[in-house]
């Protein structure tokens, strides 16, 4: 037996994958577009997909050009990475030591948690209060000499609950006292509107990510953009890997920013959609819960994971359960266009509300 290094970060960290095998089911469980883009769209930028473009390597700037402009801020201001996954790595590799910590709520998108085990960061975990707020106090609190990173999900999943500007500024002054930086996840923006995007003019530590994963509906891409000032963008194109993000990631991004028109319709489908939803459930009855963004929670009468079981193999729909006992009484589903809602509304309600 070769007795080769192994990096114990790596070997210790836990590691849940996503459950593979979800096309054909009716996928309402990991805040996709349910639906995805119009089938037009899609078959109109595979058109651009030849022989030449697939053999030349990558050139991300003609996206990031149209991506600074589509958000207001200079082609300084942003670079382009294999998902928030990817900046999140990033991020953490270029502004962490080792051994120092990274402050979060908790529970948070999973991969704050699971890049501070893989490259020894010390995670803190702040919790949520019993009636599922944030008391921003408490994050303030835990921000202190050995901080080096503090993120903020603004809206937070996958408890929906957002900060006010005064709150994100708290936070931002204190790490700035500390010599840490703020990362602010809007992965679900275009569903929650307020931005904190301007704070990076303000701060000199502020970081947001978005992605193309969420309104955009291009999950399978792999494709985010992280947004900061120029000095803090430079130090991460300096350590990104050269052709982080495919060439047909970025052309599907190029091409959906061309399309203001579509961008407005997803976004106003998706909320009629989610409006449609909380409304029928509310007159059945239903404890819901708006989780800001393309996802909303339902208190069930059924237990979460029998009607999740059921719901998979009986109507083939995907549903998110939770093992934590803050969110163990609810299941959170993805929101799509209204057609989508009413096929999921119909099926749930057949299966959990039986008298
Ligand atoms: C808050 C948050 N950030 C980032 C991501 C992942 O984004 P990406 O698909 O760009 O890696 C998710 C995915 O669900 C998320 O909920």
């Amino acid at each position: 037996m070769t007795n080769y290094y192994v990096n114990p970060y790596v070997k210790e960290c836990e590691r849940i994958f996503p459950e593979q095998g979800r096309y054909g089911y009716y996928r309402f469980d990991m805040n996709e577009n349910p639906e995805g883009l119009p089938k037009s769209f899609v078959d109109q930028v595979l058109k651009e997909i030849t022989p030449e473009f697939l053999a030349i390597y990558p050139e991300p700037d003609r996206f990031l050009k149209k991506f600074s402009d589509f958000i207001g801020v200079g082609f300084e201001n942003v670079i382009a990475t294999n998902g928030s996954d990817m900046a999140i790595r990033y991020l953490y590799e270029v502004f962490a030591q080792t051994g120092k910590k990274v402050v979060t709520v908790s529970p948070s998108f999973e991969m704050y948690r699971v890049n501070c085990a893989i490259l020894g960061l010390q995670h803190v975990p702040v919790a949520y209060e019993k009636d599922l707020t944030v008391n921003v106090d408490n994050i303030v609190d835990a921000i202190d000499d050995d901080t080096d990173i503090v993120v903020l999900l603004n809206p937070n999943n996958p408890i929906g609950f957002a900060y006010s500007t005064q709150e994100t500024e708290r936070v931002i002054q204190k790490a700035q006292e500390k010599n840490a930086i703020v990362i602010i996840d809007e992965a679900y923006h275009y569903f929650y509107d307020k931005t904190f995007l301007p704070l990076i003019d303000q701060y000199d530590n502020v970081v947001i990510l978005r992605t193309f994963s969420k309104l955009f509906s291009m999950a399978a891409c792999r494709l985010g953009v992280i947004i900061s000032n120029p000095n803090i963008i430079e130090y991460v194109r300096k350590s990104h890997l050269t052709f982080d993000v495919n060439a047909i990631a970025l052309k599907f991004g190029e091409r959906i920013l061309e399309q203001k028109d579509l961008v407005d319709q997803m976004i106003c489908k998706q909320k009629e959609g989610k409006n449609y939803t909380l409304d029928i459930l509310k007159e059945k009855g239903y404890e819901t819960k708006d989780g800001l963004g393309n996802y909303i929670f339902i208190k069930t009468k059924k237990a979460p994971k029998e009607l999740e079981k059921e719901l998979k193999e009986e109507r083939k729909i995907l549903i998110k359960t939770f093992g934590n006992p803050m969110l163990s009484e609810y299941i959170r589903v993805s929101t799509g266009s209204k057609n989508a809602m009413e096929f999921f509304v119909e099926n749930f309600l057949e299966d959990d509300d039986q008298q």
